[in-house]
This record gives structure tokens, C-alpha cells and sequence, in this order.
């Protein structure tokens, strides 16, 4: 069985202060790291797990059945967060964990087309029953598109050239694995940036990715529905591992735990408009050196968290 080390485990879990009997969402279930650990808090609560990837959920299952019954799996993206808690009829919830990204097994199983390391059809869907692959991002993809999806997602400064690569090499024969486009990606990268420590596709794969699974409208709408739906004192984790997702989270959480405009300093007792929510994390959390060590996915790991008043 594929294996996932849990990323500042026992932080996001102490962020959440969870309680007995209480509601709480992991909208990343991987391979149950999380969800472990809040459901043995919780005999006599509910969790609710998401994960838009088959796999996961049918080796998590068994882990979570071994630390009690009241869960629930969803196999959907967790964009429809709130449709899904509306059908189980739930109407607010005490805490909620996104734990985003990837999981190991997803880039270490070859076949799932995620890796630039490893030579494997181009996929790179979490979700298997959806259509949209790389496969189709990179071959379909209009140049115009191709070089938003590469600069905006990947933040490679040579999207655009990389992205006329693709149309060019397409051209002849369709681009159909990791590696043919990784190649395509290193013919336009200089003997300089070739030589640089950090693998030269990193970043568009990283941006093909976020595309086909629709990493950033998901995490969008998570920032938009997930703070409306903590039940007062509730709490919200999120833990990112690239700055494009940090930044969304921070922007986010800064504007629910702050009031927009100046005080004249002459209101009365009442008359101060107070935020809704609560910074818990002024400064993101990051892993201990411990942690680093162990595992090196922890790498640009940071978890902040809001709390409901
Ligand atoms: C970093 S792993 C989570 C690992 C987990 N916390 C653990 O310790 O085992 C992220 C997981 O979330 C899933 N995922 C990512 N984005 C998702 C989304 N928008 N909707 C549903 N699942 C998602 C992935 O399929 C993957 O299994």
C-alpha cells in the first residue's frame, strides 16, 4: 500500500482544538494522515472526508473503520463543499482541514502521470472519472492558453517559450508522455537555467497540474463558502506548499479577521465595527527541523488558521 507521511501533523491538528462530539471536515483525506487523528478525538463526533481521488478513499477506509464508525467518505472536489454539507443536511460545522496539493502516492505511482522523474503517460488527473488529462491540456490548449496556464500556475518566466514549444512539437506528433514533455520543456531552457540545482519542468508540470484538477478555483471557492460555514468558535486550517496558494490564503484570512477603514477613536461602546473571525496564525506555521528532516515533502509546507467568533 502506498504510503503518505501527514504534514504538520500534530500543528494543524492542535490549531483545530478539536472536541468531542463536535463536526469536522478533512476536505483532503490522502491517505487518512488527518483524518486519523481527528476522528480518534471524536468518538462521539462526526467527520466528514473528502478526496476527489478514487484511490484514496478505498485505502483510507479501512484505517478510519479501525478507529471507529462515524465518518463519512465523499468522493467529490470539495469546490461543492457546500452542496455536499446541504445534502447530508448539515448547516455549519466546528472545523475544517484542507491539506492541499498532492498526495506521495499520487507522484510516486508512475502511472498516474504526475511525475517529471519517472516516464509514464501524461494524466496528472486526481480525479480518474474526469476527462480532462494533460494529455488533452497540452495538445488542445491554445498557445495564448497555454502560456497563461504555464506563467500564472507555474510561474516559469519562460512560459511563454515553453508554450510555443508544445505547439511546435504538437504539430508533428501529439505530445503523449512525461517525458517527451519534458523534453520539449528543456530545448528551450538555456545551458544556465539547465545547470540550475532544481529539475528544469518542475514548474510547468506543477502548472499543467493545477489546471487539469482545478487547484485554484477549488481553493477559491474553499476561501469564499468554508469560513461561512464554522459554526460560531469554529475553526478553519489550511496547509499550502507553494507561495501561489500561501498568498491566496493570507490574502483571504487577512480580510475576515480585519476591519476595512479607520476608527475616529470617538466611538461609543457598541458603535466599533468588530471582524468576524480571528487570525490564530499572524505568521504562518511552518515544520520544525525534526519534521524537515523526516520528511522532505514538508518542504515550503505553511498552515494558517481563522477561528469564528
Ligand atoms: C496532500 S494530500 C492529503 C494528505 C492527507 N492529509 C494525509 O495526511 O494523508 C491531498 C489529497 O487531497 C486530494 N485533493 C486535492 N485537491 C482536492 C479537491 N479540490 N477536492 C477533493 N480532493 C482534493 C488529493 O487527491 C489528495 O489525495
Amino acid at each position: 500500500m502506498a504510503n503518505h507521511i501527514p504534514v504538520l501533523l500534530h500543528e494543524s491538528i492542535d490549531l483545530l482544538d478539536i472536541r468531542d462530539g463536535k463536526t469536522y471536515l478533512d476536505l483532503t483525506l490522502g491517505r487518512a494522515g488527518h483524518s486519523s487523528e481527528i476522528l480518534k478525538k471524536i468518538p462521539h463526533g462526526l467527520l466528514i472526508a473528502f478526496d476527489q481521488d478514487e484511490q484514496a478513499i478505498v485505502e483510507s477506509k479501512a484505517r478510519l473503520e479501525s478507529i471507529g464508525k462515524n465518518f463519512k467518505i465523499v468522493h467529490r472536489n470539495f469546490m461543492d463543499l457546500e452542496e455536499v454539507l446541504q445534502e447530508e443536511g448539515i448547516s455549519g460545522v466546528d472545523g475544517i482541514l484542507a491539506d492541499l496539493g498532492v498526495s506521495s502516492p499520487q507522484l510516486d505511482e508512475a502511472s498516474r502521470g504526475f511525475s517529471y522523474k519517472e516516464d509514464a503517460p501524461l494524466d496528472m488527473r486526481m480525479d480518474q472519472s474526469q476527462t480532462l488529462s494533460a494529455r488533452v491540456v497540452v495538445n488542445t490548449y491554445s498557445l495564448t492558453d497555454l502560456a497563461r496556464v504555464i506563467s500564472d500556475y507555474g510561474e516559469d518566466k519562460d512560459a511563454y517559450r515553453i508554450a510555443k514549444a508544445i505547439v511546435k512539437a504538437r504539430e508533428k506528433k501529439p505530445i503523449e508522455t512525461t517525458f517527451e514533455l519534458v523534453d520539449v520543456i528543456k530545448s528551450v531552457k538555456s545551458a544556465k537555467e539547465l545547470a540550475k540545482k532544481g529539475h528544469p519542468a518542475k514548474q510547468t508540470f506543477q502548472a499543467i497540474r493545477i489546471e487539469v484538477n482545478h487547484e485554484e478555483e477549488a481553493l477559491e471557492k474553499l476561501l469564499e463558502v468554508g469560513p461561512k460555514l464554522l459554526n460560531k468558535g469554529g475553526r478553519m486550517a489550511i496547509i499550502t506548499f507553494m507561495s501561489l496558494d500561501d498568498r491566496l490564503v493570507k490574502k483571504a484570512f487577512r480580510k475576515l479577521t480585519t476591519v476595512e477603514g479607520s476608527r475616529t477613536g470617538y466611538e461609543l461602546p457598541g458603535e466599533v465595527e468588530e471582524a468576524a473571525y480571528i487570525d490564530l496564525t499572524k505568521k504562518p506555521i511552518l515544520p520544525s527541523e525534526e519534521e524537515l528532516e523526516a520528511n522532505r515533502r514538508a518542504t515550503s509546507s505553511k498552515l494558517r488558521g481563522i477561528q469564528r467568533k
